[in-house]
């Protein structure tokens, strides 16, 4: 066997030890990604092969725990691409202001800024109070992170230039406390949002959702996994409900494309359409 195949091979064979071991199912990741992830594991550790990783990781739950923040990409900020969350405010929010109530769901959340962006848009718009928000993720160390909603000050400063351009009325500074070196969000923007742990590869349906943001998660599966979680995004939603994407992700190579319709093909916003199915696939919005 050549060097290329066993490698190959030790990669299996350390995912199916972390599969069958602790349940974490990384074997459709994207493998460019996936391998310089691994890569970065075996020099942590000191080691020189792959398989060297499988003996202590079946042993010792903290190589695992390891494991899990070196394969969680946690990179994120607040009003990530204003223009997506301009977009938000024009195409998105007067169709939900024609409901009672709401239910967002932001499916790979990491330490939270998307989801306190999209709490002070709601809160601008006079939505906030009817509102249910999850947000999850399966790396747990994040979740705490965006749980407690604290955040460098020195961050705050590219936060609030991103707040700008996303066609803003207020400033961000109604909605946090700054201290010396942080800045904390505020209690009223929490108090509908929930934080829970799930596990797009493993974990089900997270029902009736009005809007879906998954931004930037899809990009670090494979085709396969990727078609598998946007099917799960497809019977999480609501009638008409909405799914946003990130700006490499889309869904177009996906059978499940069909039961959608864009709102904005460059920022990546869906929305699924009506029934009957048949009829409304002659007539989609197209986009922009
Ligand atoms: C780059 S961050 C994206 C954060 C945010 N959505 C944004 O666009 O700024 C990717 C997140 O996906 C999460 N993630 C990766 N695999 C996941 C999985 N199988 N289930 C849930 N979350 C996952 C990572 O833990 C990480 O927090």
């Amino acid at each position: 066997m050549n060097e290329k195949d066993l490698k190959a091979l030790e990669l299996d064979l350390l995912l199916e030890s972390i599969q069958r071991r602790y349940g974490y199912d990384f074997r459709h990741y994207a493998q460019a990604s996936l391998k310089r992830r691994v890569a970065s594991m075996v020099n942590l550790l000191s080691l020189e092969h792959i398989s060297e990783i499988i003996p202590q990781i079946l042993r010792d739950d903290s190589v695992c725990n390891d494991f899990l923040r070196v394969m969680s990409i946690t990179v994120t900020e607040m009003f990530r691409d204003p223009d997506f969350y301009a977009l938000i405010r024009t195409k998105v929010v007067p169709y939900l202001k024609t409901y009672p109530a709401l239910k967002i769901w932001h499916a790979g959340c990491a330490t939270g800024e998307e989801v306190y962006s999209m709490a002070v848009i709601l809160k601008e718009e006079g939505l906030y109070q009817r509102t249910q928000i999850y947000a999850t993720d399966f790396n747990n160390e994040s979740l705490d992170v965006a749980k407690a909603g604290i955040y460098p000050l020195d961050r705050m400063r590219l936060f609030m230039d991103n707040h700008n351009r996303s066609g803003t009325t207020s400033s961000l500074t109604e909605y946090y406390t700054a201290d010396d070196d942080s800045a904390r969000m505020s209690d009223a923007l929490r108090e509908n949002i929930t934080f829970a742990n799930h596990n797009l590869v493993t974990d089900g349906v997270f029902g009736e959702m009005n809007l879906i943001l998954c931004r930037n998660v899809l990009i670090y599966f494979d085709k396969m996994l990727q078609n598998r979680v946007l099917n799960l995004f497809r019977d999480s939603l609501s009638h008409r409900g909405f799914l946003c994407l990130g700006s490499k992700e889309s869904l177009e190579f996906s059978p499940v494309a069909q039961e959608f319709e864009a709102v904005s093909r460059h920022e990546r916003i869906f929305q699924k359409r009506g029934l009957p199915k048949a009829s409304s696939l002659a007539g989609g919005r197209g986009g922009d």
